[in-house]
């Protein structure tokens, strides 16, 4: 699986893409045996995830219930100005890498799907050029309700949606995660850094016993603003860097 990534990445950086989704033959080679660290004989795996992560023995049905509890409890969405529907995620609950943005668009809110816009093509694009399928992470942003006018999640309303995000991430219990943006990255590391300061470089998730590593990078947003040669390398660094570790 590493190997098969690093190649991929290698042949993309080689070519000048940043983003080059996966053609047939370079997915087929990312479907290769690996051996699971724990597990006791090889599997053929797709996406690796980690061994063991998985407490809820139904994940999916555990999510399902937070969503219906977060709809009728959340502390900022029960309250927040008019939305059509919460965002809650999407993807795949027993995920090993979990991408974390900010609150849903006008497209999401329409849809109930996170990144599901301009800036999800942008994501989708990233994660293909991953060698994956937006099918085998978990996508999920800070806030569940659209705040008006695409407003930043403020600290107070992160820190009330939060709290629901934190129960997800407990579910899933990813190997990595990667964070979009900054409000995103400050969130869950609980500090008010620059993105520049950030990005690039591995943090740690802390909740009780359980420790992630987190890789922050740009928002697609952000990247469709500005999508210079310069941001896509280092988005692309980021994301190579995340593979890395979720095949470790
Ligand atoms: N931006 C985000 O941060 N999240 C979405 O779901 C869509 C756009």
């Amino acid at each position: 699986m590493e190997r098969a990534l690093a190649q991929h990445a290698k042949g993309a950086m080689l070519m000048g893409v940043d983003f080059l989704p996966v053609a047939k033959k370079a997915r087929a080679s990312v479907e290769v045996e690996v051996k699971e660290s724990r597990g006791p004989s090889p599997d053929t795996l797709r996406v690796p995830t980690a061994p063991q992560r998985g407490e809820a023995p139904d994940k999916r049905a555990a999510l399902d219930d937070l969503k219906r509890r977060h709809d009728a409890e959340c502390a900022h969405c029960t309250t927040a100005p008019p939305f059509t529907q919460t965002v809650f995620g999407d993807g795949d609950p027993d995920a090993a890498l979990m991408f974390i943005g900010e609150a849903p668009g006008a497209e999401e809110d329409k849809q109930g799907i996170p990144f599901v816009g301009r800036a999800g093509e942008k994501l989708n694009d990233m994660i293909r050029a991953m060698g994956l399928k937006r099918e085998d992470v978990y996508i999920a942003n800070i806030l569940k309700a659209r705040p008006p006018n695409n407003a930043t999640p403020t600290p107070d309303e992160a820190e009330r949606c939060g709290v629901w995000l934190t129960e997800q991430i407990r579910i899933i219990r990813p190997k990595v995660i990667v964070t979009l943006g900054k409000p995103a990255a400050n969130y869950m590391l609980k500090n008010r850094d620059s993105m520049t300061s950030m990005r690039g470089t591995w943090h740690e998730y802390a909740d009780g016993d359980l420790r992630i590593p987190i890789m922050p990078t740009f928002h697609p947003a952000y990247l469709l603003r500005a999508y210079t040669p310069e941001n896509r390398k280092k988005v692309w660094s980021d994301l190579q860097q995340a593979m890395t570790k979720v095949s470790g």
